[in-house]
């Protein structure tokens, strides 16, 4: 089965053809992903209104470009996929206007899938020898949820985020030491140019499951005007975003391992933007069976997102309406 994803939640503009065989791992045939970020750092983060413009201006060449590297025609295709929640209303209206354009064009079938499922799902594609169950730590920049994956279609939210996400707290954090947005991958890049850190942050949401990560923010800006005019310090500066690094991974490996003890499910996926940090994925493999998406897929992506629709079409579980968007759904509304 050739499944095309299309993907326009948030500041991503990504289109793939997927191949799916019954018993075989998920094939790649062609990927396009641009990510729209220079386009956004000048506003210090994602401007829903000009996201959505661009996605209407990259879709077009992307879907062309898909179409030739797979060599194939709009026929072949099988099942039409487009990311229909969680997002910016406006970005998947723009993903929702151009697959509904396709489908009635090649009267291919349309529906619509969840991010977020795509997320959970997406380490098959690099990872043939995963196997259901198992715990899906979400760790974005607008999500952070421990998910008990028990098979396409079956999750149960384990814990989640009161307030900000994990990707929000590294890029909070990276802004108040002065790094453009999205700083999380910059912050991090310097927390491991050292191995330790003088900084000791308040341990948060203690003896709880869920996360919170709006604390930390205040906690380091405190810390920052005590260092006052030392933060253009390269060494200082060195030391607060290991500490830093150091605090929202202790937080969700506090919150893992409480999972991992409620469930006894000790396989886990770390998935989503932030499971790119070196140091998040050397920890988690430390304490348990430990698999990741590559990092193309670790971000946002629409070969993840023909994997869900795909799979659910195999196993003729419900699809999402590809007619309606919603800029949140729950994923437990997706069970069997
Ligand atoms: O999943 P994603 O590409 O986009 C969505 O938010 O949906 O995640 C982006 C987030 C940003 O907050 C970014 O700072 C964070 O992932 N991120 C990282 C790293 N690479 C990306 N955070 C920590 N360490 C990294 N190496
Ligand atoms: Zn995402």
């Amino acid at each position: 089965m050739l499944v095309l994803g299309i993907e326009t939640s948030c500041d991503e503009t990504s289109v793939a053809i997927l191949e799916l065989v019954e018993n075989l791992p998920p094939k790649i045939i062609a990927e396009e992903i641009l990510s729209q970020t220079k386009i956004h750092i000048e506003y210090g983060g994602v401007v829903p209104e000009l996201a959505a413009r661009e996605h209407l201006t990259n879709l077009p060449f992307l879907w062309k470009s898909v179409l030739t590297k797979a060599n194939c025609q709009i026929a072949d295709l099988d099942l039409i996929a487009v990311t229909t929640t969680p997002g910016l209303k406006g970005c998947l209206l723009m993903g929702v206007g151009f697959a509904e354009g396709l489908s009635v064009a090649t009267g291919v079938s349309l529906v619509g899938a969840h991010h977020i499922e795509g997320h959970i799902l997406a380490a098959f594609l690099n990872n043939p020898d995963l196997k259901f169950p198992y715990l899906a730590l979400v760790v974005s920049g607008g999500h952070t949820q421990i998910v008990n994956v028990q098979g396409v279609g079956e999750y149960q939210i384990i814990a989640e985020t009161i307030d900000d996400a994990a990707g929000e707290a590294f890029d909070k954090s990276a802004h108040l030491l002065g790094f453009s947005y999205p700083g999380g991958p910059q912050l991090a890049a310097l927390a491991d140019s050292v191995a330790s850190s003088s900084l000791s942050l308040p341990a948060i949401m203690k003896g709880k499951d869920n996360f919170s990560f709006s604390g930390l923010k205040t906690a380091v800006s405190l810390e920052i005007k005590k260092i006052a005019e030392d933060i253009n310090n390269e060494g200082v500066q060195a030391d607060l975003a290991h500490g830093i690094q150091k605090a929202i991974n202790d937080h969700l490996l506090d919150k893992l391992q409480r999972a991992i003890k409620k469930t006894g499910i000790n396989r886990v996926v770390v998935t989503g933007g932030v499971a790119a940090n070196k140091s998040l994925r050397r920890r988690v493999g430390e304490i348990a069976e430990a698999y990741f998406p590559d990092i193309l897929h670790s971000m946002d992506n629409a070969a993840m997102i023909a994997l869900v629709a795909g799979w659910r079409e195999m196993l003729k579980l419900k699809q999402l309406p590809a007619n309606q968007v919603y800029p949140r759904k729950s994923i437990e509304e997706l069970s069997l």
